[in-house]
């Protein structure tokens, strides 16, 4: 267990904005940060973060907590995992926790794996700065590319012995199991066999947005033509090569700073570039780009710039392979380097002005770029010509954005020489091609409500963002429970206390989730009033864990939520408005408010699919009766909202 001091510690040091400045860019607005929301899908940024709360709100989906709870929810920690996360960013010692055998036995899957790989990382750096051939052959080799000490103390470069055994030999002897081992890929899968992955190699961890090690590369050092130059961890239950960015840990500040990540093909780019002062960059290790690293990018930039070697025999093909940044909507450019460099040796040989100099003048949007490169090629084969014509309109419809397709169709019709009409007409065609492939490829079957159009454009308008994003409403239930538990003990009025107030408005709203239906029935049987008053310490201390535990998260999930008074752009998102000293109702109101809000919307969508499913087996009266019953709670709803409360 992590004791109250720790805990409370955690809580002081750590600072909302600087935790979630790891996961997410955000922009100051007031006194407040605005972002888009991390756990659902939208556009607009209705994420709010509060840096005198220590808060962050959605107003969207209706999240919110302080920064432990932001962790777990993010990371998808517990909450153990979460405090765990934090000391070691702040750098405070949890005194009670020691790793034996038998707990990293009892943890969960995945951090055992992490605590595996932790420890590969720790003895592949032992290796390279204490071994022998550690210091003769991989530090020696490092030193020789020009990499200083601190840069490959800094990437927590390694190196894996000759040995068949070394890493597995010492891992057995700490007590790790032979399974985890296999399972991080750090050992051979061979049954009867004990053979270590990663041998005579220099070491590469990879590193997650948090900085855990997920996984390694390995570079021979031998020119040897029948092994491969690199090998990775092959994928693993943390470890999906497509997932992740080389060296996104160490870049994640310095492209929400400079607003631009550059990208770079290979591990010793990014390492390069590091040393040299420019940080802001990632790798995708050699393999095209995929959707989750370029959401990955999304969270801190909208700007992307490839810098390509200059030797890339391949580079046509590769251009391909950009079309995914432009469909989710981020801008491209890019950097040729000159011929027979890459990233690694061009700013050793231009040190850092030199390089940026460069970049400054050669770097050229992407579209461009690969139409000049085409046009080149085609010179007056009208052939090529037409062919080229289509490659490009193919990459210019993947834009979502309306406005710049239509710049891109402006400037390529000037530069091909081909009437802008026409292009225009085929971008639209290709479009429309994209989005209605794009909509057979959506399993939530929206195909089937678009149709319907009278019946469901408002829905699909205001909440497919949600929707998409799998609302559960388990989620609202639990703000609700949350309310319950923080304000319960306070006086709503003169003569009735906010427990007795929040359990009368719940009567008649159903709840899905077991445990939340538990918590209810013990809070209604609570008697006295001195218990309804601790109500939130009674949760808390409750026998049964998993109430407890429920209670905490709720609870400390919102530490010092009120303390100071809220900012105007914070109140006004709120759907109700009440003075000041009555913020905690506002609170309740809210969160009621989005529980039956989102009940009536699931119901609606609910209703409106059988309805028009023309199932034979469907009862239309009862479907139609059903489909009046929403709309007049959505009436009443609606009036329950803007009906003005009073204060006290
Ligand atoms: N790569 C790989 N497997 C290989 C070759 C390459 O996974 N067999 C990946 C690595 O992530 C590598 C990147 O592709 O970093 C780029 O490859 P390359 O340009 O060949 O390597 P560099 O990183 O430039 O390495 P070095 O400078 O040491 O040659
Ligand atoms: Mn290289």
């Amino acid at each position: 267990m992590i004791s109250k001091e720790t805990i409370a510690k955690i809580n002081d040091e750590a600072d909302i904005i600087d935790v979630l400045g790891d996961f997410i860019s955000m922009k100051k607005a007031g006194s407040n940060y605005k972002a888009n929301c991390p756990f659902h899908n939208e556009k607009t940024p209705s994420f709010v973060i509060s840096p005198a709360k220590q808060i962050y709100k959605c107003f969207g989906c209706g999240k919110a907590g302080d920064s432990v709870k932001f962790v777990m929810e993010h990371e998808h920690f517990n909450y153990v995992e979460a405090l765990k996360y934090l000391a070691k960013k702040y750098n405070i010692v949890i005194e009670d926790i020691q790793q034996s055998p038998e707990m990293i036995e009892q943890q969960s899957k995945r951090e055992g794996l992490y605590v595996v790989n932790e420890f590969a990382k720790d003895f592949f750096m032992q290796n390279m700065f204490e071994h022998e051939d550690g210091k003769a052959i991989g530090l020696s080799y490092f030193q020789e590319r020009g990499f200083s000490e601190s840069i490959i103390k800094k990437f927590q470069l390694g190196f894996a012995l000759a040995s068949y055994t070394a890493l597995t030999d010492a891992a057995l002897e700490k007590g790790y199991q032979l399974e985890m081992l296999q399972k991080a890929g750090l050992s051979s899968k061979k049954e009867n066999t004990k053979l270590d992955f990663f041998r005579e190699r220099v070491m590469f961890p990879i590193h997650g947005v948090s900085g855990k090690v997920l996984g390694f590369g390995g570079r021979i050092l031998k020119n040897n033509a029948k092994a491969p130059k690199y090998i990775n961890t092959p994928d693993t239950d943390i470890y999906d090569k497509s997932k992740v960015l080389y060296g996104i840990f160490y870049a994640k500040n310095a492209i929400r700073k400079e607003d631009e990540c550059f990208l770079v093909e290979g591990y010793t780019d990014v390492i390069s570039l590091h040393q040299a002062g420019i940080e802001n960059v990632v790798s995708s290790s050699g393999t095209s780009l995929t959707k989750d690293q370029v959401r990955l990018i999304k969270r801190y930039t909208e700007n992307i710039t490839v810098l390509y070697d200059g030797d890339a025999a391949g580079i046509k093909a590769a251009l391909r392979g950009i079309d995914i940044i432009l469909e989710n909507g981020l801008n491209v450019k890019v950097v040729l380097l000159p011929e027979n460099q890459d990233p690694d040796s061009f700013v050793r040989e231009k040190g850092l002005a030199g390089f940026q100099d460069y970049i400054q003048a050669n770097r050229k949007d992407f579209i461009l770029f690969k139409l000049e490169l085409l046009l080149e090629d085609a010179k007056n084969d009208p052939v090529k010509k037409a062919a080229l014509v289509g490659d490009i309109l193919d990459s210019i419809s993947k834009i979502p954005d309306a406005i710049k397709r239509s710049i891109y169709i402006k400037e390529s019709a000037n530069l091909l020489g081909v009437n802008e009409q026409i292009l225009l007409n085929e971008a639209n065609k290709k479009r429309k091609e994209i989005l209605s492939k794009q909509r057979k490829d959506d399993q939530r079957s929206e195909e089937q409500l678009i149709d319907n159009q009278a019946l469901v454009e408002d829905l699909i308008q205001s909440d497919k963002d949600y929707i998409e994003a799998g609302i559960s409403i388990e989620k609202f239930e639990r703000d609700v429970i949350r309310t319950l538990l923080e304000y319960g003990g306070k006086p709503y009025i003169e003569d009735q206390l906010t427990a007795d107030y929040i359990l009368s408005k719940l009567d008649g709203i159903p709840f899905d989730n077991e445990l939340h239906l538990k918590i209810i029935e013990i809070a209604k049987s609570l008697e006295t009033q001195e218990q309804k008053v601790a109500i939130s310490d009674f949760f808390v201390n409750h026998i049964d864990e998993e109430i407890s535990n429920l209670a905490i998260t709720l609870i400390l999930g919102n530490y010092n939520r009120y303390d100071t008074v809220l900012s105007d752009g914070w109140a006004k998102k709120k759907v109700y408005t009440l003075t000041k000293e009555d913020i905690y109702k506002e609170d309740i109101a809210t969160e009621f408010y989005y529980l039956k809000y989102w009940r009536i919307k699931l119901l609606e969508i609910e209703v409106l699919k059988r309805l028009k499913s023309a199932d034979p087996s469907e009862d239309f009266t009862k479907l139609l009766l059903m489909k009046k019953k929403v709309d007049d709670e959505k009436t009443k709803l609606a009036k329950e909202k803007n009906t003005v409360m009073t204060p006290k």
